[in-house]
């Protein structure tokens, strides 16, 4: 694919990792619609990447919506029907989470998990499918996680929403594989991001699991474009952990109750914080 002449549809631009993916896709020249709720964000956003490479030849656009409303992600579908240039890339990153105990979780924050994380890209894909069949080529990437082939406590409404996004990506390439449309899945670990609390970030630390820095994982994005994988995860022992959970989950699920008492006490914290 020409990276130069395509538009990227970014939803959750003006996060942790979507700002590092934005600026990767800009320094590439690459033009970009970045999504989100805030427009006072991604003003700033559209603001800081113009000044970080003036000359770029990628356009900068942005537009406010909720990917969790059906009529904002119509509203979506129209704005990119009438864009100058087409759009040939929707990266599915927006997402959330709260950590805790399932038993802690309100029925709201359990709908938000699901809606925003695995619903809403399902939806947005519905309704961009047709639009992206008509560019030939084009692709979805899908962000998942570490947490969409490893169920873990503390993040068990995450880890559903994770899990069905990836089975959904791996469903929908397998049904358009012999077409001009592209359906990919990338996962990466735990990264330093507000969607972590202090306390995720002090129980890795505990439990040595590493975090990667948001612009890591938009160069292992931007390799993973280029490449012709179909999905790609981030991250050693994390990779080896999620072959291992779908060959020997009880062997997995071992190694997790050894930490369970820790992830209890952080997640307990984190709540009542
Ligand atoms: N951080 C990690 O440890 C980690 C690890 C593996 C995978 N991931 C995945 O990576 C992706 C990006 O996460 P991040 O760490 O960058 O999180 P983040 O810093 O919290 O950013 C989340 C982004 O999603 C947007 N968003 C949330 N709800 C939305 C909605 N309803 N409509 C439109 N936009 C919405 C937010 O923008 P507004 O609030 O301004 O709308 C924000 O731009 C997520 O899919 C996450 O699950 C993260």
């Amino acid at each position: 694919m020409d990276m130069n002449n395509s538009v990227t549809l970014l939803t959750g631009a003006t996060g942790g990792i979507g700002r590092a993916v934005a600026m990767e896709l800009h320094l590439t020249g690459e033009s970009i619609l970045m999504v989100g709720r805030n427009e006072s964000s991604l003003q700033n956003l559209q603001h800081e990447l113009s000044e970080l490479k003036a000359d770029s030849s990628g356009k900068l656009d942005y537009l406010v919506a909720d990917i969790t409303d059906d009529a904002d992600r119509d509203a979506i579908l129209r704005y990119v029907q009438k864009h100058s240039a087409p759009v040939t890339r929707l990266i599915n990153n927006a997402g959330v989470n709260v950590f805790g105990m399932f038993e802690d979780q309100s029925a709201d924050t359990v709908q938000e998990i699901m809606d925003t994380n695995a619903l809403a890209p399902i939806q947005l894909t519905r309704t961009l499918l047709p639009y992206l069949l008509e560019q030939a080529p084009a692709e979805i990437i899908n962000i998942g996680s570490t947490f969409g082939s490893i169920g873990y406590p503390g993040f068990s409404s995450y880890s559903a929403s994770k899990f069905a996004l990836r089975g959904f990506t791996e469903a929908l390439a397998r049904e358009y594989d012999s077409s001009t449309l592209r359906i990919r899945y990338f996962a990466p670990r735990a990264t330093r991001t507000e969607l972590n609390s202090s306390h995720v970030e002090q129980m890795n630390s505990e439990l040595n699991v590493h975090m990667d820095s948001p612009s890591q994982v938009a160069r292992e994005l931007m390799a993973f474009i280029h490449s012709q994988k179909h999905s790609a995860s981030m991250g050693w022992p994390e990779k080896g952990f999620a072959r291992l959970n779908q060959l020997f989950p009880r062997l997995v699920g071992h190694f997790i109750r050894k930490d369970l008492e820790v992830i209890r006490q952080y997640a307990k914290a984190s709540l009542t914080a």
